[in-house]
């Protein structure tokens, strides 16, 4: 399965990332959590990166596709977050080329922006995990594994989430038309509840819902 997640922050991208990942075995690649990581690391290149990321930009094609490119090797992912503009589509589409790869599909998750800033704002990431919870839609939990603290991201805040959704519509929404173009595109609703449309597009791609059997196939 190499399948490209596309939609507005807080649509759900990571979260079904995650969802999908652990039921069709395919590898979560997320350039945002690479950013997060580069610049916990402190290093340069984080330092660079970090004012763009808090607020709400995007990082340079040039450095987003030297992150990227080394996840894409291997038999399955799930990307999350890349490509958000037409330049880093047609670079991944040579890329893919290159290594003689092919994409499965491409989801669409879509939900108006209003939910989006109220989902974003309630967001909680496990600073041990990674994992993605929400505070009342899916609380992080208190009696299980260690994962905590459970942090809100810099990008959270109300002006960079306003900030991030204009950019989507500017240039990321676009993709939609040129992946539809190729064939690729389904489109979800991403307003129902977290299992409700990871079944979707389970479905969408001709996956069977709840597959956890096929760990490994992709
Ligand atoms: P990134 O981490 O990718 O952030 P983003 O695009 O802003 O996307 P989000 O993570 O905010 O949204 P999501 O759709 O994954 O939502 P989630 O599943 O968490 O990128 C961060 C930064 O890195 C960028 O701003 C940029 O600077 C840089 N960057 C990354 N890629 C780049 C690129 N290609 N080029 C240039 N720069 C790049 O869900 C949100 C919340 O909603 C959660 O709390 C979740 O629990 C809840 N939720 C999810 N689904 C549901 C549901 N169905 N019902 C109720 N609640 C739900």
């Amino acid at each position: 399965m190499r399948v490209i997640l596309l939609g507005p922050q807080g649509a759900g991208k990571g979260t079904q990332a995650q969802q999908l990942a652990e039921q069709t075995g395919a590898k979560h690649v997320s350039t945002g959590d690479l950013v997060r990581a580069e610049i916990k690391e402190g290093t340069e290149l984080g330092r660079k990166i970090q004012e763009y990321n808090d607020r709400g930009e995007l990082v340079p094609d040039e450095i987003i596709v030297e992150m990227a490119r080394p996840h894409l090797e291997g038999d399955g992912w799930l990307l999350d977050g890349f490509p958000r503009n037409e330049a880093q589509a047609r670079t991944l589409d040579e890329g893919l080329s290159e290594m003689g790869q092919r994409l499965d599909g491409v989801v669409a998750l879509e939900a108006p922006d209003d939910e989006l800033v109220e989902r974003l704002s309630g967001r909680r990431t496990s600073q041990s995990t990674g994992r993605i919870y929400h505070v009342e839609h899916d609380p992080p939990p208190e009696n299980g594994p260690d994962e905590g603290p459970f942090i809100q991201r810099e990008d959270d805040a109300e002006e960079a989430i306003r900030n991030r959704l204009d950019i989507y519509h500017e240039q990321t929404e676009p993709l939609k038309e040129y992946y539809d173009e190729q064939g690729l595109l389904v489109t979800v609703d991403a307003t129902r509840s977290i299992p409700e449309v990871t079944e979707e597009v389970l479905r969408a791609l001709g996956h069977a819902a709840g597959a956890g059997d096929q760990k490994g196939e992709s």
